[in-house]
């Protein structure tokens, strides 16, 4: 099976069967991990270009070592050491790496629709790391292979999504993909970090957090955008600590095989406690290893320069 599209964009596009594909494809490039050579050819004499304007530790690297696992030649464009500094244009600077024969492009940026507008310049295969408030597909994926893994179903499993959806593109990827998989999908956080009508998404709204953690299967925490906080979006750091913050005291409320799970960056201290990212429940370091397999899947499951155009 591959997925007849030559971009990954986000989740909002691609339906439950596409989905499902990406999950069934995981597997066999996971198990790799464990082998004395992790290699496979898939990807010999392609070239992976990855250009990120904003910093970024776990999605970058781990496309890279996804991408040098299927053998690509791998290029990695830090932006803050690139002609961008100069004035150079977005779409400029694809053009430039489709010159020298780039075969996928994967970008993240600060403005929402940057990839979408690469993908309308570029022959290239473009992937979305991020943009701005959108989606980060890739993340929205390894997300839902840990909990496929771990839960082996969607039906009837209650995921809540913690802290500031309002700016997070990981909650936009998960609320997608894990609605159409079939899970329950709750969200928990402050009014003002909660999307206005969000419910049309097939929600569930809790502005309390130890109601909502009662009946939650996996509960994923992101990360409070400090660098926000000069909005005045919640009164003080200290009080959201008090009302979300993820203990280990409201984890006691909560079923005791809860999945604890966190994109990362974490604050620990802030929206998770250490005894709670730490614990024995938490996947966090997991969703990292499976980040890899799943960008491996990822690569190997998109057209480059044959796909529909599906924008
Ligand atoms: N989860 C995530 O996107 O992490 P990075 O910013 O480190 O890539």
């Amino acid at each position: 099976m591959i997925l007849n599209r030559k971009y990954l964009l986000g989740l909002q596009n691609l339906d439950k069967k596409e989905l499902q594909i990406v999950l069934d494809s995981v597997r066999p490039f996971k198990s790799l991990f464990t082998r004395s050579v992790k290699k496979a050819p898939t990807l010999l004499g392609k070239t992976v270009v990855t250009l990120f304007y904003e910093p970024s530790t776990r999605t970058r690297t781990s496309f890279e070592i996804a991408a040098k696992r299927l053998s690509a030649d791998v290029v990695n464009i830090t932006v803050a050491a690139s002609s961008v500094v100069k004035g150079e244009s977005l779409i400029d600077t694809g053009k430039t790496l489709q010159a020298m024969n780039a075969d996928y492009i994967i970008i993240r940026h600060s403005l929402s629709g940057a990839p979408d507008i690469l993908a309308r310049s570029l022959d290239a295969s473009i992937i979305n790391a991020g943009d701005g408030f959108h989606e980060h597909p890739t993340q929205g994926l390894l997300d839902l292979y840990t909990i496929y893994e771990k839960k082996k179903s969607f039906e009837n499993l209650n995921v809540l999504l913690v802290g500031d959806i309002l700016h997070s593109r990981v909650a936009k990827s998960n609320i997608w993909a894990l609605t159409k998989m079939g899970a329950k999908v709750s969200v928990a956080g402050p009014p003002t970090l909660i999307p206005p009508k969000i419910e049309t998404l097939g929600v569930e709204v809790y502005y309390d957090l130890d109601e909502a953690i009662k009946k939650a299967d996996v509960v994923n925490i992101l990360r409070i955008q400090l660098e926000r906080q000069k909005e005045n979006l919640f009164p003080s750091v200290h009080e959201y600590v008090e009302l979300y913050q993820l203990t280990k005291a409201r984890l006691a409320k909560a079923k005791k095989d809860i999945l604890i799970m966190h994109p990362g960056p974490m604050n620990r201290g802030i929206e998770i406690s250490s005894d709670a990212a730490d614990s024995v429940n938490s996947v966090i370091n997991e969703q990292v290893t499976n980040g890899i397999a799943v960008r491996m899947a990822v690569l190997f499951l998109l057209k480059p320069k044959a796909g529909k155009n599906e924008l």
